[in-house]
């Protein structure tokens, strides 16, 4: 009502003091009265309505909340959660009833810390008291696992989480949380564990079978060739492993990053001894004849290179993408080839040369020169040494022949089957 309005009014109800108590009290008599009765009675049911509507919601909202927190109880005894509340001034400790049926003890027994580090398994009593220090100095909020020895010597398995909460203050002053039985979950938790590691063993397992029969077959393929050479079955050994030894060492060092992984250090270990594979295609008349082969004759015996390549590309269309085929037919076709391009059977050069061909090639000779053939007597290491070395850039691939000189010692010890593995 605006001032002129209540002036008016003032007027025609004869009092004259604007302002005063009593003109007021008169006033708003007045403005009683001159709501109508019909008003009245409307803002009143509307006021009704909305306070039954809004008591309806209340009593829905509650049966609702009830029910949820019937429930979330009801799930809380199921899932074996029981909840806590510890006062950090006064270290008095709630729980709820749950917490008795975790800890296994009569409800008459009060909530007590003491009561409670009782129960912990001796082996995680130290974990659980500096889980008790965090609290207290304000380390919320956290979670942990832990056991607690029950009688009979059974353990429990617990999960605890808890949060904090402030004073007015901002201090903590409250740490409250839950605590669950996890035992059950703990227990499918191992036996998965448990399946897992057994997977693992399997596949393990299963992969030695395989790598197993595959050498099996390399060995029988490698014999046959061997039983008309005069290459030993130690000359195809320790290849492979002066092989593996130069593999690892360029990548260790980073070199050839496309090429040498993994798969490529184990592809080069065994499909190294498939090198001369390809010799079983060539006459006695040529590879057993003990003197100087014809040109004609070395035209032949050259052949071994190719024939090993078609042998091990027809086995790829069986066995695609394997790093041991893909080495092996690399091996086989290229592992005469020299470095400046001189070799057979592509006179490839340099980087044309696959990476493990020029591995091959280095110790193929290496292990020939120290060995005793028809047509020669076993040289030393030094003298062997220093053919490889008169081969750097010519022969054999320079950054080899450096890693070769670098590891002599190694190469020695492996000829000699002294090798301890400590390189
Ligand atoms: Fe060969
Ligand atoms: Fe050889």
């Amino acid at each position: 009502m605006r001032r002129t309005d209540a002036a008016l009014l003032g007027q025609r109800i004869g009092l004259e003091r604007s302002g005063s108590d009593e003109y007021v009290k008169a006033m708003l008599d007045h403005f009683v009265k001159q709501v109508d009765n019909q008003t009245y009675t409307k803002l009143v049911s509307e006021i009704m309505e909305r306070y039954v509507d809004v008591s309806k919601q209340l009593e829905i909202k509650s049966r609702e909340l009830e029910k949820s927190d019937a429930s979330r109880r009801e799930a809380q005894e199921i899932a074996l959660i029981g909840n806590w509340e510890l006062s950090l001034c006064t270290k008095k400790l709630w729980w709820s009833d749950t917490m008795y049926r975790i800890l296994e003890t009569d409800q008459s027994v009060e909530p007590d810390l003491m009561v409670y580090f009782q129960k912990v398994y001796p082996d995680d009593k130290k974990l659980v008291n500096q889980i008790y220090h965090d609290m207290q100095s304000g380390m919320v909020p956290a979670e942990y696992r832990y056991r607690l020895l029950m009688e009979g010597d059974r353990i429990k398995w617990v999960q605890i989480r808890f949060v904090g909460s402030k004073d007015s203050n901002g201090m903590l002053a409250k740490v409250h949380g839950t605590i669950q039985d996890i035992t059950s979950t703990k227990a499918i938790e191992e036996k998965l564990e448990e399946y897992n590691h057994h997977l693992e063993d399997l596949v393990q397992k299963k992969v030695a079978e395989v790598s197993a029969s595959q050498m099996a077959t390399i060995h029988a393929l490698v014999k046959l060739s061997e039983s008309r050479d005069d290459e030993t079955g130690e000359h195809i050994v320790r290849t492979s492993q002066y092989c593996r030894l130069l593999a690892e060492k360029l990548w260790e060092m980073g070199a050839h990053k496309k090429e040498i992984d993994r798969a490529f250090i184990d592809g080069i270990t065994q499909a190294s001894p498939l090198h001369d594979i390809g010799k079983v295609g060539i006459p006695d008349g040529v590879l057993l004849k003990p003197g100087k082969l014809t040109p004609e004759e070395f035209e032949i015996m050259k052949t071994h290179t190719t024939i090993g390549y078609q042998t091990l590309a027809s086995i790829e269309k069986k066995d695609t993408g394997s790093a041991f085929i893909k080495v092996g037919k690399e091996i086989t076709l290229c592992h005469h080839e020299k470095w400046d391009g001189s070799g057979y059977p592509k006179g490839f050069k340099r980087e044309e040369i696959p990476i493990s061909a020029r591995i091959m090639a280095l110790a193929d000779v290496y292990d020939a020169l120290r060995s005793k053939r028809v047509y020669k007597e076993s040289f030393s290491h030094e003298k062997s040494l220093g053919i490889i070395t008169q081969g750097r850039g010519s022969h054999f691939d320079p950054l080899l022949v450096d890693l070769f000189l670098e590891h002599d010692s190694s190469f020695r010890e492996i000829f000699d089957g002294t090798l301890t593995g400590k390189e």
